[in-house]
């Protein structure tokens, strides 16, 4: 795409990636991506964050339109430096050679292990409080260590109140619109959620810490720029992106149930559906999910704001099926808080299905409810009870953790 201008002389360079559907490799992305650069025409030209190695040709080409005649870079500051947004430093340092290069202290020895040909490149270490002059403007950095990984920072120029955070306030979202007022709201928030579900939650008290210390740090931002997806267009817009970050940080138990499950004959789904009717009997909304028609970040996209998580499965060779443990492995990672769980399950001899997910959900830190609910071969009318009792028992909890 062209170039687009976001202030006078600030240029969005990135690209679109229409057909991004696995984010990272781990989560899906249904409404593609964006790699988000940025070009500051100042008396130094200066470049915020690159793109995908795959879209190196596009980015150059939108170098090229914002400079007009000759194209150059003389600064580059690389906010992060994941191979989205640095995967095409080499070519970009090759082809324009600029004067400096910016990054955070961790920034710098990411750079070193991901470029082990850059010993002569004029790289300078910014940590957070160090500021430069780029002509008529200054640029300030804040280091936002694990936001998501340890090398991130924002860059943030206050003669034009715009920061530019790296992944911190991005989405998946591919379009020709840049500006998030642009679009549907509610879609947007959706794809907001998504991406904290997916990429930022396991880091939220990072994410408190920075937006406490927001207001000591006397930024006045109007126009706030993620690596991903859309621009934050004016003081409510970014008060929302902050807002809706502080919101999904707390992560506060909901009146939502997720139900997780796989099954081989059937039994474990249908215990499945008897403890949603003892939940939503408790006025709790019920996501019934089977990791076979759904992807692991589609599910933790539900957990993240549930008040709790039920999971299921069958035993199979002593152990859980691995589509299950897939999901317990990854929802570890992304340290949920504040949940009531359970474990149920069917077995045909062994039966170590329940003892199992239940050490998961224990090791996540989750309240476990008991009893859970275990069936040989296929449930019995008594199973079924126990299923609806144990829904029941798990919307009780969320309801009294709620009303605490
Ligand atoms: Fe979008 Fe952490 O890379």
């Amino acid at each position: 795409m062209k170039p687009v201008e976001i202030k006078k002389d600030i240029f969005w360079v990135g690209a679109v990636d229409w057909n991004s559907r696995d984010f990272h490799g781990y989560s899906l992305s249904p409404r593609g991506t964006t790699y988000n650069a940025f070009l500051v025409k100042d008396e130094k030209i200066t470049l915020f964050d690159t793109v995908k190695a795959d879209f190196t040709n596009e980015l150059m080409c939108s170098i090229a339109q914002a400079c007009g005649s000759t194209p150059r870079i003389d600064y580059l500051v690389v906010n992060h430096l994941e191979p989205d947004h640095a995967g095409c430093l080499d070519v970009i340092v090759e082809r324009y050679h600029p004067e400096k290069i910016f990054c955070s202290p961790m920034g710098e020895k990411a750079l070193r292990s991901y470029y082990h040909n850059s010993q002569d490149w004029p790289v300078e270490v910014v940590p957070t409080g160090a500021s430069i002059s780029i002509g008529k403007r200054t640029v300030q950095f804040i280091e936002t260590r694990m936001l998501h990984w340890p090398d991130n920072m924002i860059s943030y120029i206050p003669e034009d109140k715009i920061a530019f955070s790296s992944d911190a306030f991005g989405q998946n979202w591919a379009s020709t619109e840049r500006f998030v007022d642009e679009v549907d709201s509610h879609a947007l928030d959706t794809a907001l959620g998504d991406y904290y579900a997916n990429i930022v939650l396991p880091y939220s008290p990072v994410v408190l810490k920075l937006l406490d210390s927001l207001p000591g740090m006397n930024l006045d931002i109007d126009m706030l720029c993620p690596d991903h997806g859309l621009i934050w267009r004016g003081k409510e817009a970014v008060a929302h992106a902050f807002d809706s970050y502080r919101e999904f940080a707390l992560q506060k138990p909901t009146k939502k149930a997720v139900i997780v499950y796989d099954t081989m004959w059937h039994s474990t789904e249908k215990m499945a559906r008897a403890i949603c009717d003892g939940l939503a009997d408790e006025g709790i909304s019920v996501r019934i999910m089977s990791v076979k028609h759904n992807h692991h970040s589609a599910i933790m996209r539900e957990v993240f704001d549930a008040g709790a998580v039920l999971v299921g499965s069958p035993t199979h060779n002593n152990g859980i099926l691995p589509l299950v443990a897939d999901v317990l492995t990854y929802m570890k990672g992304l340290r949920p808080q504040n949940k009531v769980a359970a474990a149920f399950g069917s077995f045909g001899w062994s039966g170590e299905c329940v003892k199992i997910i239940t050490e998961h959900l224990t090791n996540m830190g989750m309240e476990i409810i008991e009893p859970s609910v275990k069936v040989k071969n296929l449930p019995s009318h008594e199973t079924y009870q126990a299923c609806y009792d144990l829904g029941k028992k798990v919307g009780q909890a969320i309801n009294a953790k709620l009303s605490a």
